[in-house]
């Protein structure tokens, strides 16, 4: 090899390494840049925002904590970057796939790109924008509250043993309740979201390390049932008669307009097998979550056998598998959320005639 021809590829791989960096850095400084923009609020975090007294300054007063307990609590303020990331994560909580804002790319840090669905939004399942409450300004127990989540900071988990800072844990839900994909830990979208959702622990007065009864699911165990056994032809009638008018007939969901009015519950936008959501890995979650939240209107009117029936049918059809299956489940599934659909209208028009 002639000398020139080393030194030529020496020059040639440092432009390449040297581009690199550049366009590193210039990534870099767009994302600072928009960091400091002035953000839009989605009309839900406008109205909790503005009700949490959301401002810079030196110190923070609940309003919240003021009106439900009468107790005056200040804490540390927070800068106006603080302020910006807290509106961001509520923000990306209210509206994750960015239906709402103008520049879904900025103005929600792609977070669609770690999502394969289209339906899935933390604040369908994470209510309340994670943090729901009745019309007196209670917190629910078993309401998936975030600002709940983010006091127990860190956490055994108890399926995989591991001890899982809050960060893991919106991961997980981005990976198995969204079929996604990993953020970073250190992604802007995982930063945004743990401010906000620190900042609901501020403003609801919740304090590190402890346990409260919003944080997770009230869940319901077949024990608290008059175990009959969790049955699919019941599951299917009740959904019919209680969930199919929003959900769809095959739970697929359903759109106008192209937007969303009611989630999908299986079928391609809907979580995978590996979710907490699906029955047959944890059977005690998407019961307590139809029980305490659905159908919308008519909140806590299923008893709990009826939850565990339409949980153990909606999760005997079609849905992406997870991560964990490996790639023959994922074809059979895949194949199942294709022919399945046609197949069922089809018998079904047949037990018509
Ligand atoms: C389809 C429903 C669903 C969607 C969508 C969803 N989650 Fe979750 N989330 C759950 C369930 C179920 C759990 C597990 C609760 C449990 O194990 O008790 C959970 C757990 C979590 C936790 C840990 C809670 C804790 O206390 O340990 C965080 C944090 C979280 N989700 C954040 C998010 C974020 C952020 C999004 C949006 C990107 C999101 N979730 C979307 C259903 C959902
Ligand atoms: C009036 C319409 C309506 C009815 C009836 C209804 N849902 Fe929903 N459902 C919704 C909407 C809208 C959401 C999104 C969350 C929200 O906006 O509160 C949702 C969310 C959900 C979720 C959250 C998970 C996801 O897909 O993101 C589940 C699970 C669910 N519904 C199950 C049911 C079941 C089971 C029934 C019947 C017992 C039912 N729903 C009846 C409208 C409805």
């Amino acid at each position: 090899m002639s000398p020139a021809w080393r030194i030529t590829k020496i020059i040639l791989l440092l432009l390449v390494l040297g581009s690199i960096y550049v366009l590193a850095i210039q990534k870099h400084n767009q994302r600072e840049q928009i960091r400091k923009v002035a953000v839009a609020l989605t009309p839900g975090c406008a109205e909790k925002l503005r009700r949490y007294g959301l401002v810079h300054g030196e110190r923070y007063r609940s309003p919240y904590v003021m009106q439900q307990t009468g107790a005056s609590i200040t804490v540390r303020g927070y800068s106006e970057d603080d302020v910006r990331a807290i509106q961001r994560g509520c923000n990306i909580v209210d509206d994750t796939q960015g239906s709402l804002s103008g520049d879904a790319g900025l103005a929600r840090w792609n977070a669609t790109r770690f999502i394969r669905g289209t339906h899935a939004n933390c604040d369908h399942c994470h209510q309340g924008i994670g943090d729901k409450q009745d019309a007196d300004g209670n917190r629910l127990k078993g309401s998936l509250s975030l600002g709940a989540s983010w006091v127990m900071a860190d956490m055994y988990d108890r399926f995989t043993g591991l001890l899982l800072p809050y960060e893991l844990r919106q991961m997980q839900c981005y990976i198995n309740s969204s079929n996604g994909y990993k953020p970073n830990i250190a992604d802007d979208l995982i930063r945004d979201v743990t401010a906000y959702s620190r900042f609901l622990s501020a403003a609801l007065d919740l304090k590190i390390g402890n346990h409260y009864d919003e944080q997770g699911i009230d869940e319901i165990a077949a024990s608290a049932t008059l175990k009959q056994g969790d049955d699919y032809v019941r599951g299917e009638g009740l959904y019919k008669e209680k969930c199919q008018s929003c959900h769809g007939r095959q739970a697929f969901g359903t759109e106008a307009n192209g937007r969303i009015v009611a989630p999908a519950l299986a079928g391609p936008n809907s979580w995978n097998m590996q979710s907490r959501n699906y029955f047959y890995y944890v059977s005690t979650i998407l019961p307590g979550f139809i029980c305490r939240n659905m159908p919308l209107g008519q909140e806590n009117t299923l008893t709990n056998q009826e939850c565990r029936d339409i949980a153990y049918y909606i999760s005997n059809l079609p849905r992406p598998a997870g991560d964990r299956q490996g790639p023959l489940a994922a074809l059979q599934q895949q194949i199942l959320m294709t022919v399945m659909p046609p197949l069922m209208r089809l018998t079904e028009s047949a037990g018509k005639n």
